[in-house]
């Protein structure tokens, strides 16, 4: 620590006495609103300046929490964080499954909420199963079968205008649910049917679980002195779902596998992680790649050509067939840069570090502002402006057959009439070739031994629903520009009432 200078340096409000900060959230006023956590986030790095961190110090309840607004401390901090790194989130699920239903969990409470050697006996018996490639890939049909169903129904919504009903964001949690079921528990849930009673009721409670977590999460927890509403619905939604991962259990699926190892119990809660965890986030980043494709004809443009050229017609896609199709995973990529699910990850800092020259003590939150890195200039020049390009360079290498050819030099925006959003594209291309991209600088499923263990399936099912909806429709957006708040995943707060036109 020699050299380093005091964790009392470090920039960020002043607390005041007694108040500490958490006064900033209790009024609610910008910068300092829970739910717009993402104008906090911009607050707090005006406030590091050239230094590189921030800090919010002395809230209630919570330990210092400190921001590191560079990639590579976020490099050297996750880089050395030890076997079972501490992320400190989900309160209410912590109380849920080591307090309330802790009879039921007793030493097997799952990932979400959970910490140490019991976080960390249940990953290990569970990551080999789920993270393999091969468990995304070989759910490509089963997926492809939910998400052909899911666009049929989209078709189905549209009103007269050929726009997509207000409550399409639920639609979206109702694909994603589906997704999940059939890859984790081997079954279809029958969401995307509005006869199915059984299927009503999982809808009911999905609403009630993602309308109640704000409240929870991010509010003042009234819910630990009594039992407000948003816990009640909350607790309820928990108990439907541990019944469903309980009953719906198949001997296909993913879980299936762990419960041939590891015993039904293990399987079903595991079921019920991901099943709490994998919805809400992949239909956020649909929302966000669809609105994103929907305002860039350029993009789009080039998205169809892909499509048109590589995705078969009549049958059902399989994991080769998504090989061919990398313009399509730079569009899901480049919209989780501007757009991330998550805005920050957290860890709980195990030893005292030195964190951009200060010293940081044990204990102390760090979160690493993956939204504010992924958006500033010196790591992705022009940041704004939606260029999967820059994810490209390796693609274009084969493609031209040749180093540091340009994905432009064909003259193709001439030929699609864009050629302003050609050339602005080109000269983000080259400018983020010359800056190079920081493996650390965006990072929305996180990383290390605690990295989302969905990821795969997230990306094969995020590729699936675009490829089949774009396939078929040009997408575009006629309303004003989204704004986004934070639930605690970073989705729009207006309704997500695309137009579709089919293409051909
Ligand atoms: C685009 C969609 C998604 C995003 C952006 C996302 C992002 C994240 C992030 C940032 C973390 C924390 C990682 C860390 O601490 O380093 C995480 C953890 C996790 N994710 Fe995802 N996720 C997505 C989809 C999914 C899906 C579809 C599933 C399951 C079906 C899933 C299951 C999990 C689980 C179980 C954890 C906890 C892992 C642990 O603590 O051991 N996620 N995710």
């Amino acid at each position: 620590m020699g050299g380093a200078r005091s964790f009392s340096y470090m920039p960020g409000p002043r607390p005041l006495p007694l108040l500490g900060n958490s006064w900033r959230f209790a009024l609610n006023r910008k910068p300092w609103r829970t739910r717009a956590l993402d104008v906090t986030l911009w607050s707090l790095r005006a406030l590091a300046g050239a230094g590189g961190a921030a800090k919010v110090a002395k809230l209630f309840g919570h330990p210092d929490l400190v921001f590191p607004f560079c990639a590579e401390e976020t490099a050297r901090v996750y880089r050395r964080e030890d076997a079972m790194p501490h992320r400190a989130v989900a309160p209410c699920l912590r109380h849920y499954k080591q307090e309330l239903r802790k009879d039921f969990f007793g030493d097997e409470p799952g990932l979400i909420g959970v910490h140490g050697e019991v976080w960390w006996r249940f990953r290990s018996r569970v990551t080999k199963h789920v993270v393999a490639p091969e468990a995304a890939r070989a759910s490509v049909p089963e997926l492809d079968a939910v998400t052909t169903e899911f666009v049929h129904r989209m078709e189905g919504l549209i009103d007269e205008k050929r726009e997509l009903p207000k409550d399409f964001q639920t639609e979206l949690y109702k694909w994603a649910l589906e997704c999940v079921g059939a890859w984790a528990l081997g079954t279809r849930l029958g969401c995307l049917n509005e006869d199915d009673a059984a299927a009503k009721e999982i809808i009911r409670c999905i609403h009630g679980f993602f309308h109640s977590v704000p409240e929870l999460e991010l509010s003042a927890p009234l819910w630990r002195l009594y039992p407000t509403p948003a816990y009640n619905t909350y607790v309820e939604a928990l108990d439907a779902f541990r019944s469903l991962c309980l009953n719906r259990l198949t001997d296909k699926g993913v879980c299936a596998k762990i419960a041939q190892t590891s015993g039904e119990k293990v399987a079903a809660i595991l079921a019920l992680d991901l099943l709490l965890v994998g919805v809400d986030t992949t239909a956020a980043a649909a929302a966000s790649t669809f609105y994103l494709l929907a305002k860039n004809g350029r993009v789009q443009n080039r998205l169809h050509k892909e499509l048109d050229k590589n995705l078969p017609q009549d049958r059902v896609l399989t994991s080769k067939d998504l090989d061919r199709l990398p313009y399509l995973r730079a569009c899901i990529k480049e919209a989780l840069r501007i757009k991330p699910v998550i805005l920050g990850n957290g860890r709980c800092l195990q030893s005292d570090t030195v964190i951009s020259g200060y010293q940081v003590p044990k204990g102390s939150h760090i979160v690493f502002p993956h939204y504010i890195m992924s958006n500033e200039e010196r790591y992705f020049p022009s940041p704004a402006s939606y260029v999967p390009e820059r994810w490209l360079k390796d693609h274009v290498d084969q493609q031209a057959g040749g180093r540091g050819a340009c994905p432009y030099s064909q003259g193709k925006e001439a030929e699609e009439n864009e050629v302003g959003a050609g050339a602005h594209a080109r000269a983000v291309w080259l400018r983020q070739r010359e800056t190079g991209i920081h493996p650390f600088a965006s990072l929305p499923f996180g990383f290390g031994r605690r990295m989302c263990i969905g990821k795969r399936f997230a990306e094969t099912e995020l590729q699936l629903l675009l490829a089949r909806t774009f396939h078929r429709y040009i997408v575009s957006w006629q309303h004003d520009d989204l704004t986004y708040s934070v639930t605690p995943t970073y989705i729009p707060n207006e309704p997500l009432q695309f137009t579709l036109q089919p293409r051909r």
